[in-house]
């Protein structure tokens, strides 16, 4: 027999479902609460709220599972790349060869904008935060394809809209680059794969020869599959929430990247390095950071040191780690920040501070030291976390979408304003 929860309300006794998932993650089912009963639930920032059931992506931060459409991730950073991860994400299941390279065929079909679009370059001042213009310009693919912004929902146009989104962000990332320096747009090259082509955007133009180097590529396409999703995340929640009004693939995805800007989400990343900049500028001992990161008296924080569901290690963190050091060793570079950044790690680790909360370096801590070595500006940083997330963002949606039960997203709140008063006029108020 299928579990109940029973809850007294006011004398009364009310019995609930509990629903429970394929990893047997049980939810209490309290959608019918409200008619019921008249309360309704409450939980700020809805850390234990399940917003909906989804088959996408599946996480277990106590033991650091993650899975995409049930394959570890590790398997998947080991073996694939970003572009089947996308297809395996947004489909359902990894394609075949001919799949793959029908689905490589359209994305590098609609990698090149409309040309029409580099007159919305020359409108945004070159000081223009890059994520400002790649969620403007998302809205503005749209309005060159109207025949993708019906509010039905059909197979073929969705199809379509990913391919061109998938395409169109690596070209706006690498145009607004290149519009920040006062360079020449460089034309994408049908030859090259995924994130070749998008180095070539972004390093080749006239004046300036640029050598892909495949380690290089690896790593990038890395940095894509571990980003490509994660659950229920703010920016793929706001996906979703917009998704559930009938809005279009752009505009949905175009308010998922203003919800990766923040700090707290995809700007993190971005916070690390300026963090380890400032440990190197100011000549701050190790030590001294890790005591100030302790000291309750400051508001300083190990940027890149933990997570709100990784408890115990993130996945990610761990295979950035690695990848880390062989980008660093096969390219004979070094890095004074990647120095900092193992010495903090190793310190904090055997921290009891740090043991004690379970604080261990998340997915952003290595992710940026790779960019920098890439020659990625740091201001782009949050830019690369968008077009990696990309595939997450559009599977989210296409679930909201596909589902014949869904509703428009529209949660309660518990009013705590004035009660009801009578105007006065503007002569008459104190
Ligand atoms: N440095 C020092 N202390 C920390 C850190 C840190 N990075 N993170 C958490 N703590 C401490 C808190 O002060 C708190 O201590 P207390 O119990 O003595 O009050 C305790 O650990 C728990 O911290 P919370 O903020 O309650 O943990 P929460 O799960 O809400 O926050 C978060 C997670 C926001 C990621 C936090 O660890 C943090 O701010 N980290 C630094 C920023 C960062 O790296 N963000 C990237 C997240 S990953 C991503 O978005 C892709």
């Amino acid at each position: 027999m299928s579990e109940k929860i029973k809850a007294t309300i006011n004398g009364s006794e009310f019995e609930f479902p509990v629903i429970e998932g394929t990893e047997n993650e049980k939810a209490i089912d309290i959608s019918k609460l409200r008619a019921r009963t008249g309360h309704i639930t409450y939980d700020d920032g809805f850390k234990n709220t399940g917003s909906c059931q989804s088959e996408i992506t599946f996480i277990d931060g106590e033991t650091g599972i993650l899975r995409y459409r049930g394959y570890p991730i590790e398997e998947l950073a080991e073996k694939s790349t970003f572009l089947e991860v996308a297809y395996l994400l947004t489909n359902g299941e990894l394609p075949s060869t001919a799949q793959l390279d029908e689905f490589r065929r359209e994305v590098s079909e609609y990698t090149p904008i409309h040309h029409d679009m580099r007159h919305h370059f020359a409108g945004f001042p070159s000081t223009a935060h890059p994520m400002a213009i790649l969620s403007a310009m998302f809205n503005a693919v749209s309005c060159y394809t109207p025949h993708l912004t019906e509010s039905t929902y059909d197979k073929q146009s969705f199809e379509e809209a990913t391919a061109r989104l998938l395409g169109a962000a690596s070209t706006i990332a690498a145009y607004t680059f290149k519009k920040a320096n006062g360079r020449p747009f460089t034309f994408s090259n049908p030859r090259l794969g995924y994130v070749e082509n998008f180095l070539h955007m972004m390093f080749t133009d006239p004046y300036t020869e640029y050598e892909i180097d495949p380690e290089i590529v690896k790593a990038l396409d890395l940095i894509f599959v571990l980003h490509a999703d994660h659950e229920q995340n703010c920016s793929t929640s706001t996906v979703r929430m917009v998704a559930s009004s009938r809005a279009n693939l752009f505009a949905s995805v175009a308010s998922g990247v203003s919800a990766l800007w923040g700090p707290l989400h995809g700007g993190a990343n971005t916070a690390v390095l300026k963090q380890l900049k400032q440990i190197h500028t100011s000549g701050m001992t190790i030590e001294e950071c890790v005591r100030l990161a302790k000291d309750k008296d400051s508001d300083f924080r190990l940027m890149g040191f933990g997570h709100r569901v990784y408890k115990n290690f993130d996945p990610r963190a761990n295979i950035l780690k690695k990848a880390c050091d062989r980008v660093f060793s096969v390219l004979n570079k070094k890095d004074p920040y990647l120095d900092i950044a193992k010495k903090l790690e190793e310190v904090a680790l055997t921290d009891e501070y740090f043991i004690e909360r379970k604080l261990y370096p998340n997915v952003d801590f290595y992710s940026g030291i790779i960019m920098r070595a890439i020659g990625i500006p740091v201001n782009m940083f949050t830019v690369m976390f968008a077009i990696g997330r990309m595939p997450g963002w559009i599977a989210n949606w296409r679930e909201v979408r596909e589902n014949p039960d869904s509703v428009i997203y529209r949660p309660r709140q518990v009013y705590q304003g004035p009660t009801c008063r009578s105007y006065v006029p503007a002569d008459k108020r104190g």
